[in-house]
């Protein structure tokens, strides 16, 4: 191939759409900031901090549930999927933060769960009034148990959580929840169910959202047989995949989807859906943005990969090859509010650089490096937001936050914990709130109490103590931001030679030219030729620096 060609192959931003390039910040509503002094972070607390979001220089913010619920799953137990649970806020407050954000040139994106509601929520609990084979039931899947008397589950199906994925309720019957028992799940084969969450998307695209990300967006749908998957793996958040299992990444779910792509399309202002699918293989991860399906997907391979210049070359171009088949953009994310902080992923000392997301997470006994995860952290940012394609900032990253390991038991909120009997500690030490001051009560999170502590020394890496100061992770953040709008949007990969064990590659976009260069090992390697330094996760040596001190990462001109 010749170059050109090659990077045709590479290069997933052709196309106008913002959200081939876009940034875009998570927001884990609980944890970002606490208007009202409750100790939870709220709607009020992301609009006061909208202007800090634009001075970091993202594009869009993706805002985790805000919907009423009675947190048996941190708001992804939606009791009413059309207002605003009181704890965060109303819908005028949503309404406000999706105007304010617009104003400041900010994207919203709002998190819609449609596999399971809350057990709170009116269609659930009709459905237990009603009975067995009742209209209200087949909103849900309600199934007859096996054994004498049905006292056994249906199927063998494990929760996400931990535990059988079936609860019996007391006329017999039993329900499906693929995460807690608090969460049922939708029966998807019922059209009043697709009905209803179209009309959910129309409800949030009236007022004025760019779009959502969609919640385990791979098990809608059931295998209809409901065969037994004949495994014991209780494994928490690991994905399995179809289209034979019978629930994981079915082929029928994306009829769902072209369904909500046409929804979708009749709206102006270049909307887009998002989809959380942990689909292991990137052929079939590419199927959710066909073009009459999603714009994006999550792509995980990040999440998952050691620090590692094989395995990650190896993950960019697999991920981009499938995304570029199906003329989609590829995702980059590094961390989010399921999977340890990736500071702490690459500081453990036990698994070389390793660090994936699923159950078996650090624990207060497992060896780390702190000061090693930052620095790899670091160098991380700038292989993420030297790529093509959109990116994820998940919140307190660009403050070089770790995972909080040691939480006191008695304050994990994760159903995982209970779930798993106490073996799993859960998703709580990437949800604990952030820091903006040094000094206070939460470290300006807000005037109360957090509902998770910080750990005091969290005062060092709060925003204030950070901003304006030259190689703080923030305003590494904040550089490199800038520098991925204006020179780093559009154009294509290609790969440069590079010693062992680092990456090397050019974007050639209409700005510019930019190398960037990933040293993944200890010791030093050479710098190919250039002009520039543009930035650097590391301090260098001199002027005009030949080399890239291991664990460091560079971008030239
Ligand atoms: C997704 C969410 C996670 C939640 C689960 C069930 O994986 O990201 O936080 O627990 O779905 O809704």
């Amino acid at each position: 191939m010749t170059s050109a060609a090659s990077d045709r192959a590479q290069d997933p931003t052709t196309g106008h759409e913002w959200w081939r390039t876009a940034v875009i910040y998570q927001v884990y509503i609980r944890s970002f900031a606490d208007a009202d002094g409750d100790g939870v972070g709220d709607l009020a607390g992301i609009r006061s901090r909208l202007p800090y979001l634009r001075d970091l220089g993202v594009d869009a913010v993706w805002v985790t549930p805000f919907y009423p619920s009675p947190m048996a799953d941190g708001g992804y137990d939606v009791a009413d999927y059309r207002d605003i649970e009181p704890v965060f806020g109303t819908l005028a407050d949503a309404d406000a933060l999706i105007t304010e954000a617009h104003d400041l040139g900010i994207r919203v994106i709002v998190d819609i769960v449609p596999n399971h509601s809350s057990d709170r929520h009116v269609w659930f609990q009709a459905a237990l009034a009603a009975g067995p084979g009742s209209a209200e039931r087949a909103r849900y899947v309600f199934r007859p148990g096996r054994g004498p008397d049905g006292a056994e589950p249906p199927t063998d199906w494990h929760s996400t959580f931990g535990g059988p994925a079936w609860t019996r309720v007391p006329d017999g019957e039993w329900y499906l929840h693929l995460f807690a028992p608090e969460q049922p799940d939708f029966d998807w084969e019922n059209p009043e169910v697709v009905e209803e969450f179209e009309d959910i998307l129309r409800f949030w695209l009236d007022r004025g959202v760019d779009g959502f990300r969609i919640d385990v967006a791979n098990a809608l749908k059931k295998d209809q047989s409901f065969p037994d998957v004949g495994t014991e793996d209780e494994s928490v958040l690991v994905p399995h995949e179809g289209p034979t299992h019978p629930f994981w990444d079915r082929d029928e779910v994306h009829e769902v989807y072209r369904g909500w792509r046409k929804v979708i399309d009749t709206y102006a202002g270049d909307r887009a859906f998002v989809a959380e699918a942990w689909v292991d293989d990137p052929g079939r991860l590419a199927l959710y943005t066909r073009p009459d399906e999603l714009h994006t997907a999550f792509n995980f391979n990040f999440v998952r990969a050691a620090w590692d210049a094989d395995e990650l070359r190896r993950t960019i171009d697999v991920s981009m090859a499938a995304a570029t088949e199906v003329g989609a953009p590829t995702t980059w994310v590094l961390s989010n509010h399921d999977v340890t902080r990736h500071a702490t992923r690459y500081a453990r000392l036990d698994r070389t650089g390793g660090g994936v997301a699923d159950g078996e997470r650090v624990r207060p006994d497992t060896p780390l490096d702190p000061e090693l995860g930052l620095r790899r952290a670091r160098a991380a940012v700038l292989l993420l937001l030297g790529l093509p394609g959109s990116a994820y900032v998940y919140q307190g990253e660009e403050l070089g936050l770790p995972e909080v390991v040691d939480l006191p038991e008695e304050v994990l909120a994760d159903p995982i914990w209970e779930r798993s009997g106490h073996r799993v500690r859960g998703r709580d030490g990437c949800r604990v709130p952030l820091p903006w001051e040094p000094a206070g009560p939460s470290l300006g999170f807000g005037s109360a109490e957090p509902w998770l502590p910080q750990p005091a020394d969290w005062a060092d890496l709060s925003v204030q103590a950070q901003q304006g100061v030259d190689g703080s992770t923030l305003e590494l953040y904040r550089s490199a931001l800038r520098l991925r709008r204006e020179l780093l949007g559009r154009g294509g990969l290609e790969w440069l030679d590079s010693p062992a064990g680092s990456l090397v590659f050019r974007r050639r976009t209409p700005a510019g030219e930019v190398l960037c260069a990933v040293n993944l090992g200890t010791e030093a390697i050479d710098l190919p030729t250039y002009d520039r330094v543009l930035l650097s996760s590391v301090p260098l040596e001199g002027d005009h620096p030949h080399q890239l001190p291991g664990d460091g990462a560079v971008w030239l001109t």
